[in-house]
């Protein structure tokens, strides 16, 4: 057994404020659990003040590259530590991150899920669904069905995914789409891009954002691209955009169901969040590939998680529930304590990779 402690950046505590460590821990938990070599002891996890600086700090069995290739992405992890005797050894960090961290800070907005809670409902469905020990050789799907201004998209492509997503806010899809690619062209990124109407029957029915890009002019010329796709539309339609079992991940931050202050979740508000989650969890589930995980944000103060749990059981989801995944709730402000909640889509025979 050999000690690690992590430091925790610093903006994770002016986010979470006294929710941070119990998050920071949670996670780590979590994805400990999809570790490909190691094991975290869970009772080892724990803070310690080590030089006047805040740690966590927890016990492994010597951890493989791998193992730190996927500790490296932690949302709250700055740097790395082996604890020898009193002296901290750095260990070197090979995060997933193609891209400059700008792509995810740039757009600044009323109603923005906070980046590095989507990273962190990110990192905890990617390691609760059958695909985590892929991540680094496969390019993996994901769809935000509720994706806003896109934070979930920008961390997807940020790890070399494809990004898929879907909002009924017309504003919102437009502004992604001019910032993305004002993005790639000031990173001077071989790409196409295209934000048009889709028609069918000579109707107008959306309005789609798709782009194609790679982070090396190589890759590009191989064929090698990432995908973007983003469509102007109802949360519930999204099986007409995107094809059954297309996406290896679903994370969405749903709306708060405030309907005043900065939060965008109020503005293009037409149900309850959970009335929502409910009409649109069937059609999210069938995009999902058998193996995939779900994950969802939402806030406690209008729905309750067990109701959300239904919702998601409802469509076919198989609920995790226990230990690290009951961690999550905090507080964000007087009207929204948030939580989340994970699930995954069985593997059935057709689906599953061994067959
Ligand atoms: C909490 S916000 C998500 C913000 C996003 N993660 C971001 O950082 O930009 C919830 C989003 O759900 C969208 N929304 C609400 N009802 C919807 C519906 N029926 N179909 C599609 N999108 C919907 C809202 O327009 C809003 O952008």
């Amino acid at each position: 057994m050999s000690r690690y402690a992590f430091l925790v950046l610093p903006s994770h505590n002016r986010v979470y404020a006294d929710a941070a460590p119990s998050l920071a821990r949670a996670e780590l938990a979590v994805l400990s659990a999809a570790l490909p070599d190691g094991g975290i002891s869970q009772e080892s996890v724990t803070e310690t003040v080590i030089g006047g600086v805040p740690y966590v700090t927890f016990e492994a069995d010597d951890l493989s590259e791998r193992d730190v290739a996927v500790l490296a992405n932690l949302s709250a992890l700055y740097a790395l530590f082996e604890v020898t005797s009193d002296l901290l050894r750095p260990v070197p960090l090979r995060r997933l991150d193609r891209f400059d961290d700008d792509l995810l800070t740039i757009l600044k907005y009323a109603g923005k899920t906070n980046e590095q809670f989507t990273k962190l409902l990110l990192n905890v469905t990617l390691a609760s669904s059958a695909f985590a020990s892929e991540a680094s050789t496969r390019r993996l799907a994901v769809l935000d069905p509720l994706c806003g201004r896109g934070t979930t998209l920008s961390q997807a492509l940020m790890y070399g995914f494809d990004a898929f997503g879907a909002d009924v806010d017309a504003r919102d899809v437009a502004a992604y789409a001019v910032f993305i690619q004002r993005w790639l062209k000031d990173k001077r990124l071989k790409h196409q891009a295209d934000f048009s109407p889709v028609r069918r029957d000579r109707k107008v029915v959306a309005r789609r954002l798709t782009a194609e890009f790679a982070a090396t002019r190589d890759e590009y010329k191989a064929g090698d691209v990432q995908r973007l796709e983003v469509v102007e539309a109802d949360t519930a339609r999204v099986g007409e955009f995107f094809r059954p079992a297309s996406a290896d991940l679903v994370v969405a931050d749903l709306p708060y169901g405030i309907q005043h202050g900065s939060h965008a979740g109020g503005r293009a508000l037409t149900r309850s969040p959970l009335e929502l989650l409910r009409a649109a969890a069937p059609a999210w589930a069938k995009v999902l590939r058998p193996g995939g995980a779900l994950g969802i944000s939402w806030n406690t103060l209008v729905a309750r998680r067990e109701d959300a749990a239904g919702a998601l059981a409802a469509a076919g989801l198989e609920v995790l529930d226990s230990g690290p995944y009951r961690a999550f709730r905090h507080r964000v402000d007087q009207a929204i304590t948030r939580d989340i909640l994970i699930a995954r889509k069985p593997a059935t025979d057709s689906g599953s990779r061994a067959s």
